[in-house]
């Protein structure tokens, strides 16, 4: 049997949340893939730097995902797509006492009612055979301190992603990465020095002993973009974060 072949020749890939981290990564792969591909995100400048360092003509096309009657006309100006990826989102993080309700609720505005809107906006214009990617995260499963809220919206997002992949098949596959901790510009607003004992620290605790990268998410994609049998799974690309040791013996 000849090994399967990733293609997305020609394919029109959107990923909202292209112009940074792991939705960069996943445009970089699609456009090295042949694929034409366009990317979202709030910031237009972020935009159009990012669309430059890739090597194939990457489109733009800004949008504020939380606002519903923008996402419309956003979605209508696409024109067909075969593959539609979201890793936009934000995240509210503090003790389950303290942090707002409004913080919360934002935060379910940006992750959670943000891909839903913007799924069933692009939805009528996506080809038969094509996909839906959303993102959750380990703290769906594995909870965190101070992230109840971000691990309840993961988990959101991945009752979305199964009642979707029923009810839109045969001719839409819907599925969700989870990753672990990926080195990305999320964390661009903590001091460097914090940041890298998060990652020394939360990779040191893993099976693989580190933090993820965000090209190796952007091959989970690629995958499950390409993958014609695979709809309604949670594809963890955690470093082995789901098994790893509670407490150090
Ligand atoms: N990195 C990690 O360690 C990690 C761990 C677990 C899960 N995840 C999940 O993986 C996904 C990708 O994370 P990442 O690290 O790539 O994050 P990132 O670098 O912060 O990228 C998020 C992108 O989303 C865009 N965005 C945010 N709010 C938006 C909105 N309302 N409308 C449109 N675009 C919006 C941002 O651009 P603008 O600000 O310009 O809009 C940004 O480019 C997220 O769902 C995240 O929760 C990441």
């Amino acid at each position: 049997m000849p090994l399967p072949q990733h293609t997305l020749m020609d394919s029109h890939v959107v990923v909202v949340g292209g112009g940074s981290g792991i939705g960069r990564a996943v445009a970089g792969v699609a456009s090295n893939l042949g694929a034409r591909v366009t990317i979202a995100g709030r910031a237009a400048a972020k935009l159009e730097a990012a669309a430059s360092e890739m090597d194939g003509p990457v489109a733009t096309a800004p949008v504020d995902m939380t606002d519903e009657g923008a996402v419309e006309g956003w979605a209508a100006a696409l024109g067909p797509v075969d593959h539609l990826v979201i890793t936009a989102s934000s995240a509210a993080h503090g003790p389950f006492a303290a942090l707002e309700t409004g913080k919360v609720r934002a935060m379910f505005d940006a992750k959670f009612f943000g891909p839903y809107v913007a799924a069933r906006a692009v939805l009528p214009r996506i080809a038969n055979g094509g996909s839906i990617t959303l993102f959750s995260g380990v703290l769906s499963r594995r909870p965190g301190l101070n992230c109840s809220g971000l691990g309840a919206v993961n988990g959101a997002v991945e009752a979305l992603t199964r009642a979707l992949a029923l009810e839109l098949g045969p001719n839409i596959r819907v599925n969700c990465v989870s990753p672990g901790m990926v080195r990305s510009e999320a964390y661009a607003h903590l001091a460097p020095e914090t940041r890298d004992h998060m990652y020394r620290s939360t990779g040191g605790s893993l099976p693989l002993k580190r933090v993820g990268e965000v090209g190796e998410i952007a091959e989970a994609v690629l995958f499950l973009m390409t993958s014609p049998y695979t709809t309604g799974v949670v594809l963890d690309i955690d470093g082995g974060h789901m098994v790893r040791q509670y407490a150090t013996r």
